[in-house]
Parts: C-alpha cells; sequence; structure tokens
C-alpha cells in the first residue's frame, strides 16, 4: 500500500524523470578524483574514480530508523551548491607547522517529500523529511557526511543501522584488524578481501580482552588497502562527536563495505536530534604508501581549535614507573591482604605492604632523579591510588577515588621533589571501563591535579564498560570520552587515554588530547608482530597521535621475570620509532637500569625532538617498512628562548623542555645557551623494518644546500636479530659519526625486526 502510494505521488508530481536524471558531479582541486551522486528509484548513491578508474562503486547511502520510516527510499534531489576552499592552518603540535587544508565542496539536498513517507510528524504544519549530505574532495581523498537541518520533518530520531556502502572495485589486499565493540588492540592481518572470512577466527584470537564480535566478516578502521595496481585507499572516519564509531561489514561475494555502528546497550545506534551533522566517512587514495603517510585529510575534516588560550599545552617526553608493572617486575597493589576492596572502608592503614608495589616513595624518587638527570618532562606514576588489589575484571562500580593515595606514595612531597628538578608528575586515571564512577569523581581528581601542578593524566578503560551493556564505542560511551577531554581543558590538563575510541582527528579541534593508545602498544611485548609498527602510522596513527610507548632496551623479558619471552625487536628499530612515530607525547618506557649500560643509545631518545615543523616520508610499504626524517619546529624553541619562566612551584626553570630535547641543552640552560644552540639546524631520521633485515640508502637532499652536518647514526650490528631463535642478538648495534652534505646519502642495514635513527646537525 505504502508503495502504490509513492508511484502514486511520483506521478503526480513528475518526480521519476528527476530520480533518473544525470548524476552530480564533483572533482578533486588536481582533477584527478571524482565523486558521483545521484538518485535512483529514490535511493541515494555514490560513486568515486581517480583518473576514470572506479575506487568506489555505486553505493547506497541513509539510514534505517526506529518509529519511522527510513532514510532509505522515496528521495528527490531537490538542490546541489558547490564551493572551493583553501587555507593554510597552524597546528597547536604536529608533524609539521602548517597544514593546507584544499578541497571542492558539493552539498546534495535530498527530500522526502510531504506524505511520500511516514514520517511520524504530527504537528499541523507538516514539513517535509531533509537529509543533506556534504562532499568534500581533496587531491588525496573524500570526505562526506549527513547533516539533518532544523526545517527538517525530523528533529528527534534513533537509528538502527547505517546504510552507507563501500562497493570496492576489486579484491585488494588490506592491512585489517577484527571489527570488536570492545577492543581495538590487535595485531594486523595482511590478506586479500576475499580471504577475511577465513583468517578471521584466528585474527581475533590475536587481541586484548574483553572483546565481542559483530560478524565474522567485519573490520575496523582505519583500514588500509592496497589495489592491484598499486593504489593505496584507507577507509576511516573524521569528527566523531555525538555519534557511535563506525565498523566495516564485509560482503566478500560482492566486495561491499557495510557501514556497522557500534550499537549502545538497547542495541540503538545513535540517538539524533537536530540540527546536528554525522561524522565524515573518509576514502583516501594515494598512489604511493608514503603519500599515505603524508595525507591530512582526517584532521583537515575536523573543525579548527576550539580553545582560545593553548598556552598550557605542549609536547612531553616522559618516562614512568610503568613497564614494571607491564613486565610483571612490581604491582599496581599495595596489599596481598584484600581480596575485596570497598573503598571507604578497607583500612589500608594497617595493611601488610606486599613489598611489590612499584609506586612507593623511594623508588619513585629514583625515576625522578633519573627523568630529570637526562631532561625528561614527566613521569607517569602507575598505582599511586587505592583501589589496585581487585581493580581488574570484577565489574566493580566503585573501583577508584582518583584521591586517595596509598600509604607509601606520599603525594605533596614526591611532587615538591619532582618540581625541584623540573619534573611534572603525569597523573593515572584507570577507571577499570567504569565511565559513571570516574564522572563521578572526575571535577574533584581534575581539582587535586591543579592543586599539585599536575598538568597530564594518563587515563584507561580496561575491562567490561559500566554502565553494562555499553561497549566502548558506543554514542554514549564516546560521548564520556569527549567529556573528559573537555571538563580536562577547563582545569588546563593534557589527556592520554587508553583502551578509549581510536580517534578521528578530534585533536585539531581540542589539541590538549595529545595522546591515546587505542591499538596494540607496546604493552603486549611478545606477542607484538613483526611489521605491526610499519602498520600503525597509515591505520590508528591517521587520526590522531598514539601512546606506542617506546624505547625498549631490555627487550628479552625471561630476563625480568621467568615467564617473559623475547620481544621482536632490537634496540635500533626502538629508536626508529621516535621518528617514524609522530606522537607529542613520547615516552622512554623502559627501567633506568636498562638504560643504564646503553647510554651512548641512549642519547638519541634523550636528543629527538617530539613536535615538528617538517616531516618527510622517505620510503614506505605497510607491513615491511618506513624511513622518515623530520625537523624539529623552531617556534617551540623560540618559545622557550624567552620561556624561562615560573614553574608550578614558584622556582625558576626552562618551561618548554621540548627544546631542551632538540639540543639536549642542560637543565640549567640560558636564554644564551638557548640562542646559540638555535644557530644549528637539525634534523632527525629512523627507520623500521619488518621480520625482513633491508637496506635503505637515505638521500639527505633535504639538508641546507653548502652547509657541513655532523651525522651521528645509530644501526644495529651486523649480526643484531629481532627474531625470537637462537640468532637473536637485539641489543647489538653500532654508533658511527660523519660529517655530510646535502649531497651525500646514508646507506643502512635494519637487520630482521630491526631499525635505525640518526641526528643530523649542522657545524
Ligand atoms: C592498560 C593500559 O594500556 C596500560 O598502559 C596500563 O598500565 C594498564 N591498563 C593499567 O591501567
Ligand atoms: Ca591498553
Amino acid at each position: 500500500m505504502k508503495k502504490l502510494t509513492f508511484i502514486l505521488f511520483c506521478l503526480a508530481f513528475g518526480l521519476f524523470s528527476q530520480s533518473y536524471a544525470e548524476p552530480v558531479k564533483l572533482q578533486s582541486p588536481d582533477g584527478q578524483l571524482e565523486v558521483k551522486f545521484e538518485v535512483r528509484d529514490g535511493v541515494p548513491y555514490y560513486s568515486l574514480d581517480r583518473a576514470e578508474k572506479p575506487i568506489v562503486l555505486p553505493s547506497k547511502m541513509g539510514f534505517t530508523l526506529e518509529w519511522r520510516d527510513d532514510l532509505a527510499h522515496a528521495f528527490v534531489l531537490k538542490d546541489t551548491k558547490y564551493s572551493t576552499f583553501d587555507e593554510t592552518w597552524e597546528p597547536v603540535w604536529g608533524e609539521e607547522a602548517q597544514i593546507r587544508n584544499h578541497y571542492n565542496e558539493m552539498l546534495v539536498i535530498l527530500e522526502q517529500p510531504i506524505g511520500s513517507v511516514e514520517s511520524m510528524d504530527h504537528s499541523t504544519e507538516k514539513k517535509a523529511t531533509v537529509m543533506q549530505i556534504r562532499f568534500r574532495l581533496y587531491d588525496d581523498g573524500l570526505g562526506f557526511r549527513y547533516e539533518f537541518p532544523i526545517e527538517n520533518a525530523l528533529v528527534c530520531f534513533w537509528i538502527k543501522e547505517e546504510l552507507t556502502e563501500f562497493a570496492m572495485a576489486g579484491d585488494h589486499t588490506a592491512w585489517w584488524i577484527p571489527g570488536d565493540l570492545d577492543t581495538q588492540e590487535y595485531n594486523y592481518t595482511e590478506s586479500r578481501l576475499s580471504q577475511i572470512r577465513n583468517l578471521w577466527e584466528a585474527g581475533h584470537k590475536d587481541g586484548g580482552w574483553p572483546w565481542t564480535a559483530f560478524s565474522p566478516t567485519g573490520v575496523q578502521t582505519a583500514l588500509q588497502m592496497k589495489t592491484d595496481d598499486g593504489l593505496y585507499l584507507n577507509i576511516h572516519e573524521a569528527a566523531t562527536l555525538d555519534f557511535p564509531t563506525i565498523h566495516l561489514d564485509l560482503d566478500d561475494k560482492n566486495m561491499v563495505f557495510h557501514a556497522f555502528l557500534c550499537p549502545d546497550a538497547t542495541g540503538y545506534k545513535g540517538r539524533i536530534q537536530a540540527p546536528c551533522v554525522t561524522p565524515w566517512r573518509t576514502v583516501m587514495v594515494c598512489t604511493s604508501a608514503t603519500d599515505v603517510l603524508a595525507s591530512r585529510l582526517i584532521l583537515n575534516l575536523n573543525e579548527p581549535c576550539a580553545l582560545e588560550d593553548v598556552s598550557w599545552i605542549h609536547p612531553v617526553k616522559y618516562m614512568g614507573v610503568w613497564w614494571e608493572m607491564i613486565s610483571g617486575k612490581s604491582t599496581w597493589a599495595y596489599t596481598n591482604d584484600f581480596p575485596s576492596v570497598k573503598l571507604g572502608q578497607t583500612d589500608y592503614e594497617h595493611a601488610k605492604p606486599n613489598g611489590t608495589h612499584g609506586a612507593n616513595n623511594a623508588n619513585v624518587r629514583r625515576y625522578i632523579d633519573f627523568a630529570a638527570a637526562n631532561g625528561f618532562d614527566g613521569l607517569l606514576i602507575e598505582g599511586w591510588n587505592i583501589g589496585w588489589e581487585d581493580w581488574y575484571g570484577k565489574q566493580k562500580e566503585f573501583v577508584f577515588d582518583f584521591l586517595t593515595p596509598y600509604p607509601d606514595f606520599d603525594l605533596p612531597a614526591l611532587n615538591k621533589y619532582a618540581h625541584e628538578k623540573g619534573i611534572r608528575l603525569i597523573m593515572h586515571h584507570e577507571s577499570s571501563a567504569s565511565t559513571v564512577n570516574y564522572e563521578r569523581w572526575m571535577e574533584k581528581a581534575y581539582t587535586l591535579m591543579n592543586q599539585y601542578g599536575y598538568d597530564a593524566v594518563k587515563g584507561g578503560y580496561v575491562g567490561t564498560i559500566i554502565p553494562f551493556g555499553e561497549g566502548h564505542y558506543s554514542q554514549p560511551i564516546n560521548n564520556h570520552y569527549h567529556y573528559a577531554i573537555v571538563e580536562a581543558a577547563k582545569h588546563h590538563i593534557m589527556v592520554n587515554s587508553h583502551e578509549a575510541v581510536r580517534p578521528t582527528g578530534l585533536c585539531r579541534t581540542w589539541p590538549n588530547m595529545i595522546g591515546n593508545e587505542s591499538a596494540m602498544g607496546t604493552e603486549f611485548r611478545e606477542r607484538i608482530n613483526p611489521g605491526h609498527t610499519t602498520i600503525l602510522p597509515f591505520t590508528r596513527l591517521q587520526g590522531g597521535p598514539m601512546d606506542y610507548t617506546p624505547g625498549i632496551f631490555e627487550t628479552d623479558m625471561g630476563k625480568i621475570v621467568p615467564w617473559g619471552k623475547k620481544m621482536k625487536t632490537t634496540i635500533c628499530n626502538q629508536l626508529g620509532l621516535y621518528v617514524t612515530f609522530y606522537s607529542p607525547l613520547q615516552m622512554a618506557a623502559d627501567f633506568p637500569e636498562h638504560y643504564e649500560p646503553f647510554m651512548d643509545a641512549f642519547q638519541f631518545i634523550k636528543d629527538v625532538a617530539v613536535d615538528w615543523d617538517k616531516s618527510l616520508y622517505l620510503e614506505a610499504e605497510p607491513g615491511a617498512y618506513i624511513v622518515t626524517a623530520r625537523h624539529p619546529k623552531l617556534s617551540t624553541l623560540n618559545k622557550a628562548a624567552e620561556g624561562v619562566g615560573t614553574l608550578v612551584d614558584g622556582k625558576k626553570g626552562v618551561v618548554s623542555n621540548a627544546t631542551k630535547f632538540v639540543y639536549a641543552l642542560p637543565e640549567d640552560a640560558t636564554t644564551e645557551d638557548l640562542k646559540k644552540a638555535q644557530a644549528h639546524d637539525v634534523w632527525y631520521v629512523g627507520g623500521i623494518t619488518d621480520e625482513n633485515a633491508r637496506e635503505v640508502e637515505v638521500k639527505l637532499d633535504f639538508l641546507k644546500p653548502g652547509t657541513k652536518y655532523e651525522a651521528t647514526i645509530y644501526c644495529d650490528a651486523k649480526d643484531a636479530s629481532g627474531i625470537p631463535d637462537e640468532h637473536y642478538n637485539a641489543q647489538a648495534y653500532t654508533i658511527t659519526k660523519k660529517k655530510v652534505t646535502n649531497k651525500s646519502k646514508l646507506k643502512v642495514r635494519m637487520a630482521p625486526c630491526g631499525g635505525f635513527a640518526v641526528s643530523l646537525r649542522s657545524l
């Protein structure tokens, strides 16, 4: 009956001829990419071509809804508006000082006319249902989003599913992790799209906890693919706010990805209120792997910085009382007395210390001393607060208060000690995935941080989300992560969340999001596959920096605990990560005593910058290798040169430690010292490889012409290997110095699972 009414309606208004109209088109600024949009029989479709070759074949768009007719049919194209945009903006921190945002835009205005659908519009003045789709086409890819203006029959609605498709034009090679509603901590699988189904189960076993699958062909974004003719395609999303995360469900007969939104506890996939926009769905198209690494598509699709004052946001290089717990040497918990903790009732003052608590006063002071002596900004301390005895897997709602230190952690005294040495302690808020409890305590917890001058917090969401039934990436929980960022900004606190939703470029708008984990990081130790770190910059890092926590020098975990195994890495592979992985928050994760025998190699970690004005991606292939060169941001240096200022505790010191790292200046560096250092030009180069040894030739043609530089080259030794067999030799490296110019080429060999690092300093 509904269908018949619709046909009569269309005949009456002559709409059929319009629905078969020529597609509307949009080209990228360089004319290579083209999007076509059309409405066929009332259904919206888009497609994407590059140089007339199909990238995305005609793919459906829309939503199914609760209570009313879907946004899936009966559409007419009312209007199309075109515009173009070209601006250059400056990120607060980043891989380069300036980013060009250049696109052509097409806005298509679609209507389900009054009477054509059951719209549940009970107002006296009936309105049409309006859905707009905004396409932005860049030289390196496409973004599109749905928009719902207020002039609409559709004001508040519930999404059952997003109908967006991405119809692939071939059985591409993909680097994928299984689709999951609770974890992103997976090793990648490289396979053809058609093999995902067969490999999915094995891939799913190779991950973190808890896991919640939704389809035997479900995968997560950012999904990196390569076509047989050498194009690099990447599907992701940008600016995910007040919306669930998108996964991709592959119809492997037709090679069509269907959007799968992460449901909330009631099964809905977004409760929407107009006026509003959805996140951008993105398809990157690049002719080389290095262009994917250079793409700023995701950042560009996000809104400009929302904060007026960003002077308190700064890059951070840090150490931590952390690897001790991850490796099994120490514990977060203070005592073994309590099988069950009830905060407010459990008596910690009279509990017997277990002797393995890592966050104790003496140990923290030892780390502060080492971090300060080596020019670090911060020190993370986990296990400082009560509640760790039963924090894990118990589904406790009231698990931490984020305020009360253990008896052997003297918060005021340790902060004073740290500040006197130019170190800021980094707060740790593990929520144990009890978001309700964290929100309850958040204001007090951030206020405590302000009181003691902590300006960065590491958050955590291990376990089953509370409220029960929610997954880690549903709309309400994505809103929680965002709430934590916005509230932190009010307190001038920078945030690094672990296990939170993978980022979608929101750090452009909220630059206090200086880190995130949201992927398998170093904490997975020996489980990490060779080549894992050569994939992450193509996938997870497209949305923003990752707190990967590199810098492991004692790579044989069996030396720390009997059950430990060898990590598939070498010291030089670890050094290479500081350049190939971008993050304004970089950790040197190992113990001081593991660095002490290798202080000559540790020098690279001390020197390398964490904020850049230029990044060059020299060579790359996902799953195989990456070689990157970066130039430190001099504005950071200038800021610091004037920025000998006042620290929280009233002492004078160099405020921006990022500068110190560029030039490895001592703690008591004066403005004069900084100016002298500024006279030198500095570059850093890093490389990493998978299980295959590789020789690379690095052309130094990016150096200033006519200038001599000293290159310090940290290289795997000839017999080095990160493969955990009888030839394992992860700590064998050489350090050589050479005079070079922009005409020089450096030949370096990376061992299996190895890497290299170079610092270049003009003479
Ligand atoms: C998991 C995080 O990724 C890790 O860094 C942290 O130490 C533990 N949770 C405890 O919070
Ligand atoms: Ca984690």
